[in-house]
């Protein structure tokens, strides 16, 4: 964002493009998404994690430009659901270099993805590790797995707790000796190819010593699978969670950094386990679209209020919100935002940038100082919208959801179009 961006007679502009251009040829609200740095990030990680697979996180947000991009950088993609393997398949994304996860894929998403080719399928039951195996059989293909496991660690952004969260839905537990059974059933079924073992830790996570708490106990079980069932399994996927900065508290991960730290990590265990190193991936998500958007959005009303003790807020309102961002409301999260549409000499007051729905908490940015004189018709930018907001919006109050808007070069194109009216209502099968 901080590299692509910059202002100009107090206009921002993001690849190239002044956001005023932006809302005058596509409207407002509209998510900014630039080309240059989400190629750059997704080039960084690859380049980084030189020998390791990329598997670029779609619930992130995925479209068929996207998918394209990521296609011609050499990432791979880790899809969830049947929409999102339709989007790769769409884009013409290539199957071999598709993972599909879930902890609840439907026999039919698991019958797709077999016909379609995906690499590899990430199984998180025993029931799934059956069903997989009989749709494989019946198709006459073999599919390639990993299966997903409970490290036993959550990682939070700052934090993590390497004894806990074994209490959730994802993965087999390797405390409880389920995992190694898994592998087992894996390794016995019929049509599955076992690949490996597969962790993710969470998201959002800036101390690397969680991932060293699960590459450790990952590793042994990848260990104890080869004295016990006597296969040596050739991958590993050590999952995603990079943390990006959302605020200028925070301090964005370096990919160059992490692959160095994850590499020195697996290959100290490895040596002492005496086992060689399986092929690592990884898959982020966040870390690659997060920074490369900006949702830009116009004031409609203003409003002071008083705190206690006297001092005041104003409430800038902004013609999206929750429908659109819902991170905050959902996850307390932090950002920040910036009068977008021209300069402004006004003494900065302690802001919060609120929506249009029918709801209080509905808060895109808690608190900003914001020029005093911001006002209807301006134009307010909120950086590092490119991770689970598109993708977590929703339609609350009828809400249209906004396009996403390439930017490259100076000039704009449309990556997913702005929802109408007629698109709401054409699920609306209404009975007269
Ligand atoms: N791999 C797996 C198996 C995952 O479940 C996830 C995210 C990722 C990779 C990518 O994680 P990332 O690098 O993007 O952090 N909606 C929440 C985040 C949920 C993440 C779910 N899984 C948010 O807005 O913060």
């Amino acid at each position: 964002w901080s590299q692509t961006a910059a202002k100009s007679d107090g206009v921002l502009a993001v690849g190239g493009v002044p956001v005023t251009d932006v809302v005058r040829e596509h409207g407002s609200p509209a998510y900014v998404l630039d080309e240059a740095d989400f190629r750059s990030r997704a080039r960084a990680f690859r380049d980084a994690f030189g020998g390791y697979d990329v598997f670029y996180a779609g619930k992130a947000f995925l479209c068929t430009t996207v998918a394209r991009w990521l296609a011609e950088e050499g990432l791979s993609l880790d899809v969830c659901s049947d929409g999102e393997l339709t989007v790769a398949e769409r884009a013409g994304f290539p199957m071999d270099r598709v993972g599909f996860h879930g902890n609840n894929k439907t026999l039919g998403e698991l019958q797709r993805a077999v016909e379609l080719g995906v690499g590899r399928v990430i199984v998180d039951s025993f029931v799934e590790i059956e069903r997989l195996s009989a749709v494989a059989t019946e198709l006459g293909r073999t599919v390639g797995v990993m299966v997903r496991v409970t490290a036993g660690v959550e990682a939070h952004t700052h934090e993590y707790i390497a004894t806990a969260h074994e209490d959730q839905k994802f993965g087999f537990s390797i405390a409880s000796g389920d995992a190694l059974e898994a592998v087992r059933r894996v390794h016995q079924a019929e049509g599955l190819d076992l690949l490996g073992l597969h962790s993710h830790i969470g998201s959002q996570i800036f101390d690397t010593s969680g991932f060293e708490v699960a590459a450790r106990r990952v590793l042994a079980l990848h260990a104890t699978v080869g004295e016990e069932i006597g296969v040596e399994m050739p991958e590993m996927d050590l999952g995603g969670g990079f943390g990006i900065a959302y605020t200028t508290q925070d301090d964005p991960s370096d990919p160059a950094q992490l692959a160095t730290e994850m590499s020195k990590i697996v290959e100290h265990e490895c040596r002492g386990l005496g086992i060689s190193e399986p092929r690592l991936s990884i898959e982020p998500g966040r870390a690659i679209v997060g920074p490369a958007v900006c949702t830009v959005y116009e004031v409609g009303t203003v409003k002071q209020v008083e705190l206690d003790g006297g001092a005041r807020r104003t409430y800038v309102s902004v013609d999206g919100g929750m429908s659109d961002n819902i991170r905050t409301a959902l996850y307390d999260a932090d950002y920040s935002a910036t009068l977008a549409s021209r300069r402004s000499d006004a003494e900065a007051v302690l802001s919060r940038v609120v929506g249009k729905h029918c709801e209080a908490g509905d808060i895109v940015v808690k608190d900003e100082f914001l020029p005093g004189d911001v006002g209807p018709g301006d134009l307010v930018a909120v950086p590092g919208t490119g991770a689970y907001c598109r993708s977590m919006a929703s339609n609350y109050n009828h809400a249209l959801r906004p396009p996403v808007i390439g930017v490259r070069d100076g000039k704009t194109f449309t990556v997913l179009r702005r929802e109408t009216v007629a698109d709401l209502l054409a699920t609306d099968v209404g009975v007269s």
